[in-house]
């Protein structure tokens, strides 16, 4: 038997209920072919219900990928000045969260002045910062710029941060290889001002290789998710991530459930992925998923 749909719940897609819905700015890459930075963040955003207003840093034909890329990035004042006219709009204080993910040297002062000035008007609204810096297997990849950025600005001004364990050492100043470890640099962070503290791919001695493994943790909390490794390299999950992550916050699940469901949701859409052979996230096929997938189960760690 399906199930019964009211008018009411037809009105309300997503996580929201209708009239209630949350606008994220995201200012990030946005690619012509694929499904990164802007390009994945905004279709998840505006799945789950969330008003998405999209910045380009950088408007390319791809990401780096493809053996062709064009297209230009937008300068620091081409930036400021889409902000100043959403200001000058008197739109921006409807901004409940900003979402920042891969910098150019240009965009890092841009989004911290942004998130500033979205602050000043509205104390409540989230600073989700992706700090992109690198990973593991690559070491940094970011000019030294925008790793000063994350560590020094971002850090005090975030209030969620999706740090992998590579850019939570760098973040924490620390080479986390335990489980204790992890949520040990985690809690330096929250103790450095940022509310939560999303660890994405988080490998350590203590946990099978067999699973990827998220760690969410507060102040008071923290909590480990994980779902069956994929045997593929996917661009764009980490963006992804942070997009459905940030909305599960918005809508206001708790720790938990927001990290459950996201694992859950950014799982199925892998694995979809695979099963229809593409090489870009299957977002707009596996769309009901973003929404209908499971939550995976989640443990309490302390
Ligand atoms: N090969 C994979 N198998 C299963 N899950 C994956 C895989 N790659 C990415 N993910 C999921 O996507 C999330 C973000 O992944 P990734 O892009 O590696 O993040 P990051 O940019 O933080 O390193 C992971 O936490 C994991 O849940
Ligand atoms: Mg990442």
């Amino acid at each position: 038997m399906s199930p019964h749909l009211s008018n009411h719940d037809r009105s309300a897609p997503g996580l929201f209920k209708a009239g209630r819905s949350r606008t994220v700015l995201s200012i990030q890459s946005h690619v012509t072919v694929g499904s990164v930075g802007n390009s994945a963040a905004v279709f998840a955003l505006q799945r789950l219900g969330v008003e998405a207003w999209a910045v380009p840093t950088v408007v390319l034909s791809n990401d780096n990928a493809r053996p062709h890329v064009a297209g230009p990035a937008l300068t620091a004042d081409q930036l400021r000045g889409i902000i100043d006219a959403i200001a000058a709009n008197g739109v921006l204080s409807q901004v409940d969260a900003l979402l920042s993910g891969y910098l150019t040297a240009e965009s890092g002062q841009l989004i911290w002045e942004t998130a500033r000035r979205l602050k000043e008007l509205n104390p409540a609204v989230l600073f989700c910062c992706d700090p992109v810096m690198g990973d593991i297997d690559k070491g940094f990849y970011v000019p030294e710029g925008v790793r000063t950025f994350f560590c020094q600005q971002a850090l005090g001004l975030a209030d969620v941060l999706t740090p992998n364990l590579f850019e939570l050492g760098a973040l924490s100043g620390a080479r986390p290889t335990s489980l204790a470890e992890v949520l040990a640099a985690a809690r330096r962070l929250v103790e450095a001002g940022t509310s939560t503290v999303l660890v994405t791919s988080v490998e350590c001695a203590d946990l099978d290789r067999e699973h990827a493994h998220m760690m969410a943790v507060t102040a008071d909390r923290a909590v480990l998710v994980s779902t069956p490794l994929l045997d593929t390299h996917f661009d764009g999950s980490g963006d992804l991530t942070a997009a459905v992550f940030l909305s599960h916050l918005l809508a206001g699940q708790d720790l938990a459930a927001a990290l459950g469901h996201t694992a859950g949701s950014v799982h199925a859409v892998l694995a979809e992925t695979i099963r229809l052979g593409r090489t870009e996230l299957a977002l707009v096929q596996a769309q009901d998923r973003l929404v209908g997938a499971p939550a995976a189960p989640t443990a309490e760690l302390d």
